[in-house]
């Protein structure tokens, strides 16, 4: 055995370990009769959407995309492992006939094998169209195609084929797991008031259970959907003991249940934890309280609806995998932290450190992260995670560059990313205060300001932030005050313009910063840390198959090389 073939299996030994790859978490069956396996993720920052198609045939394959659902006008691929070594090409259907071959080959393919009857065919493409003749992937459910033949003769005809609706970019599964019940975390015969808008918070306890069942699905429960703009669920700290309702951030109490767990938006659909991790609660986990805030938009101000909305919680009995977990990362929320008035994008920066975590906890892991919420007030217009390992961004772990407070959502990642002990993570957000007169301070009311980012991870851990701030002393020093009044006087009596602001948003990022580990009985650990720079965001390059690209893996050049063969 020569070292390629030697590569080759190793390769193929990790790609038949399917059932866990983190680039594909996603999976449907696009028959009934179940021969026809579609795998995906993707990564919407690097703009690329990567496929695995498993088919119960030794003859071709075809997947594609259809406008109608029909042939016509559908972007397809059509591969397989024929006598002659194995074919693939992006082609498109002019009507009910063989598809014609693309003269731009944008689908490029990572593996293709035959063994047991089974076709399995791995390719990857840009989320975008590159050419007239492919479909840009969106947002919304897509009309998926398929067909297969018995032998490698590409036909066209009309038995093994059909076509499933799936939303590939904001995919729910509709797993139903044995033993599965439900609970609901709800406001009860609340009087909606005759105001525009109103924010209502229920501090409330979520039932106990003798044993531990997991979450595997979080569903809005809305009794007024012409009154309900959104309802968000935050987890409170352990001295919150007392249930109570209250017009939301008054300073009526509950702003310190700041954790989000679930949130649904106008136009938003459940929330569905990935097949491996459930979000466990009940057993040991002991009393833990959360506030429900409901923001109820009363457009004809009518006095006297009644409204029972809120959250309903799926669970089973039959444990998954691992435990999952929310960590809060970003800006932490303490008082000094202002954003100047006039500013058209002001930049906050929070960093977490994660090699900070074994100093509060006894058994760190790294971090499987499949899901975030990001979360700034009425001012936040983007927020960017990045993520860097030994001093160099790696990745963005997320981005989010039409951030609207009213539109906020839990947003699955398209893959599952590794955060290791060790890396650190930078939540950048970007605030418009030009309608502002005055200084707009950190705080939980929603005219102040935060920059955070909930991230949803697995295996669990009792942590609850990893966060920073900016060291006030040194921020003083280097604005030239002196002491605490002297630097006020300062940040309020400036009359703030370009430059000024500029100066002040460039020293928040230069001066050292206190990065904060705390874990859920609130013991934390205190470190130094100083802001990373922030890569742009890479625009993303449309994909070409062919051998001419410089940067194949020797993987893909061989079955380049193959493909190009086998014609
Ligand atoms: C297709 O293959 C899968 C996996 O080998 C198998 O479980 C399934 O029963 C097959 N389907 C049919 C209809 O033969
Ligand atoms: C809520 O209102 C309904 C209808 O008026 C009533 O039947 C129910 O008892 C009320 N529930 C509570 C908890 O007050
Ligand atoms: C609702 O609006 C009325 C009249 O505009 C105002 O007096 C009242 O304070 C508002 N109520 C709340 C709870 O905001
Ligand atoms: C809980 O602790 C936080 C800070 O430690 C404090 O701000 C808050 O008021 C406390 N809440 C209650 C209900 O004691
Ligand atoms: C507002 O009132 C109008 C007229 O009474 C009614 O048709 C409409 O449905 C109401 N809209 C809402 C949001 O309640
Ligand atoms: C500022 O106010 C103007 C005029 O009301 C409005 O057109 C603009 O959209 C506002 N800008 C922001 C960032 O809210
Ligand atoms: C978290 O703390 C609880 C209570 O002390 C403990 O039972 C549990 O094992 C801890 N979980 C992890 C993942 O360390
Ligand atoms: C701060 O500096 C001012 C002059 O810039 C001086 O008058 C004042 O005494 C200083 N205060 C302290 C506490 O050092
Ligand atoms: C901006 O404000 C600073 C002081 O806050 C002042 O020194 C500077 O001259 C101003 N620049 C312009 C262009 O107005
Ligand atoms: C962490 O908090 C728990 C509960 O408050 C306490 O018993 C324990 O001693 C603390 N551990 C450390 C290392 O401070």
């Amino acid at each position: 055995m020569g070292p390629l073939s030697l590569v080759l299996l190793l390769l193929s030994a990790q790609w038949s370990c399917a059932q866990e790859d983190p680039l594909l978490p996603f999976s449907e069956h696009l028959d009934p009769e179940h021969n026809v396996r579609l795998k995906w993720g993707f990564d919407e920052i690097q703009g690329t959407i990567l496929f695995e198609l498993t088919v119960n045939t030794s003859g071709w394959v075809g997947f594609g995309f259809s406008p109608k659902g029909g042939m016509t006008g559908a972007d397809i691929v059509i591969g397989g492992v024929g006598p002659k070594g194995s074919y693939f090409t992006d082609r498109h259907a002019v009507g009910n006939s063989i598809p014609v071959v693309d003269q731009q080959q944008n689908y490029k393919l990572l593996y293709l094998t035959e063994s047991d009857g089974k076709t399995v065919m791995k390719f990857q493409r840009s989320i975008e169209s590159c050419d007239d003749n492919d479909l840009p992937i969106t947002n919304l459910p897509m009309k998926l195609i398929y067909a297969y033949g018995q032998s490698d003769d590409i036909e066209y005809h009309k038995s093994r084929r059909g076509t499933k609706e799936v939303n590939l970019l904001k995919y729910m599964p509709r797993v139903t797991p044995p033993n599965s019940k439900y609970f609901d975390m709800t406001m009860v015969n609340f009087s909606v008031p005759a105001n525009l808008t109103y924010y209502h918070c229920k501090i409330m306890k979520a039932p106990t259970f003798d044993r531990k069942q997991h979450i595997y699905r979080i569903e809005p429960f809305i009794t007024n959907l012409d009154l309900v703009h959104h309802a968000l669920l935050y987890r409170c700290p352990p001295n919150v003991t007392e249930p109570f309702e209250v017009k939301c951030y008054t300073g009526g109490g509950g702003e310190e249940c700041m954790e989000a767990v679930a949130v649904w938006g106008v136009g938003g659909g459940s929330f569905e934890l990935p097949e491996m991790a459930g979000l466990p609660i009940g057993g040991n986990v002991g009393d833990v309280f959360y506030r429900l805030e409901v923001h109820y938009n009363n457009l004809n101000k009518s006095a006297g609806r009644v409204d029972n909305s809120g959250l309903r919680f799926y669970y089973t009995s039959e444990l998954r995998q691992h435990d999952a977990a929310i960590l809060l990362t970003g800006l932490a929320l303490a008082p000094g932290y202002a954003i100047p008035p006039k500013a058209k994008s002001f930049l906050t920066y929070g960093l977490c450190d994660t090699a900070y975590i074994p100093k509060v906890l006894e058994t760190p892991n790294d971090l499987q992260v499949f899901s975030v919420m990001m979360h700034t007030h009425l001012t936040g217009r983007k927020v960017r995670v990045g993520h860097f390992r030994g001093g160099k961004q790696i990745d963005h772990l997320a981005v989010d560059e039409n951030y609207n407070f009213e539109y906020q959502e839990v947003t699955n990642l398209g893959k599952t990313k590794t955060v290791k002990l060790g890396d650190q993570l930078l939540v950048e957000c970007t605030y418009n205060t030009e309608n502002r007169t005055t200084l707009t301070w950190g705080g939980l009311s929603t005219s102040e300001e935060m920059c955070l980012s909930s991230l949803f991870y697995y295996p669990a851990m009792n942590l609850s932030s990893c966060v920073s701030f900016p060291n006030l002393q040194t921020l003083r020093s280097a604005m030239g005050a002196n002491d605490t009044g002297t630097w006020l006087n300062m940040m309020y009596m400036n009359t703030w313009n370009d430059t000024s602001i500029n100066q002040y948003q460039q020293t928040l990022k230069r001066i050292d910063q206190l990065v904060t580990v705390v874990d859920f009985f609130n013991n934390g650990s205190y470190n130094p840390g100083m802001i990373p720079d922030l890569k742009v965001i890479p625009s993303t390059p449309c994909m070409r198959s062919g051998c001419a690209i410089k940067s194949l893996a020797l993987i893909s050049l061989l079955l380049c090389l193959a493909v190009h063969w086998a014609y």
